[in-house]
């Protein structure tokens, strides 16, 4: 008898990585879900109920993500890792207050660039020891930005980083396919989800001007649907896929210049 399917997502304590634990659960994957919060982890493992498992983890650090990694292992054949964890930032390059944090801009590069590659390096490594079901070992997803694309005044740090994320997605892609593990990135438009339950009214409609069709935003649902179709068809790899309902952003609200 094969051992159960098991998944790694990150960022799987809430939002789109939540959603995607929920669907992977239905479709009788076992989700191991990694945040930072015990309480939000707590919350999830509930919620989702059945064999789901929460691990608190830091995607950025090597020991809590190998630690995260052995008991994904213990619980069966790890064969996806889907890459949610991440954290949304604004910030002008310069401001009213004077130049861009550099703090601030390596902490959004740690969190959503370096935390990311942290995962696909130590979760490939362990897929390659699965013995090959069908034509792979393993499909690793991660989770990009519009902002990747039309980055908006403001997200100078954080457009870096998602774009970061497009571009080694075929250098990752092209390794990881002599061990047969593919790579896929998707770059979600709009969706509701508590990250941007925060953003201010102002922006919220700003942002809503550049909704083409459907005129709404995203169920993250929706995106645990895209998310589940790369898992399933072997023919996606080394790409990354816009989910946006045609969305372009404008340049946002920080355009106006500082300068007197
Ligand atoms: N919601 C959107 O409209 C949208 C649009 C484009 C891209 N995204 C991206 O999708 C991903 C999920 O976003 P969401 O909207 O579901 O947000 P969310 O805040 O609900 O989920 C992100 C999760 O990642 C966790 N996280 C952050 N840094 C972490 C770290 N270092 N280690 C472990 N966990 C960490 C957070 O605690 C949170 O639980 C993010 O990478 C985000 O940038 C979201």
């Amino acid at each position: 008898m094969s051992s159960a399917t098991v998944a790694l997502v990150t960022g799987g304590t809430s939002g789109l990585g939540l959603a995607v634990a929920r669907r992977l659960l239905a479709e009788g994957v076992v989700p191991v879900v990694v945040g930072r919060s015990e309480e939000r982890g707590q919350h999830a493992r509930e919620f989702l109920g059945g064999p789901a498992v929460f691990v608190r983890a830091d995607v950025a650090s090597e020991p809590d993500m190998t630690a995260a990694l052995d008991i994904a292992e213990r619980l069966g054949s790890l064969r996806i890792a889907v890459n949610c964890a991440g954290v949304p930032h604004a910030a002008k390059v310069v401001g009213r207050a004077g130049p861009h944090s550099l703090s601030q801009f390596v902490d959004v590069m740690t969190a959503n660039l370096v935390g990311t590659f942290n995962v696909v390096r130590l979760a490939a490594e362990r897929m390659m020891r699965n013995a090959p079901r069908g034509q792979e070992r393993g499909v690793i997803v991660n989770t990009a930005s519009l902002a990747a694309f039309d980055g908006q005044v403001g997200q100078a740090a954080y457009a870096a980083s998602k774009g970061g994320m497009v571009s080694m997605t075929l250098p990752l892609a092209r390794e990881l396919a002599g061990s047969l593990i593919r790579v896929v990135t998707v770059a979600p438009g709009f969706f509701e989800t508590p990250a941007v339950a925060s953003v201010p009214v102002r922006a919220r409609r700003e942002l809503d001007r550049d909704l083409v069709h459907p005129q709404r935003w995203g169920d993250p649902a929706e995106f645990a649907g895209l998310v589940a179709h790369i898992i399933e068809n072997p023919m996606i790899n080394g790409e990354t896929i816009r989910i946006d309902g045609a969305v372009r952003m404008s340049p946002g609200l920080l355009r106006k210049a500082n300068t007197p």
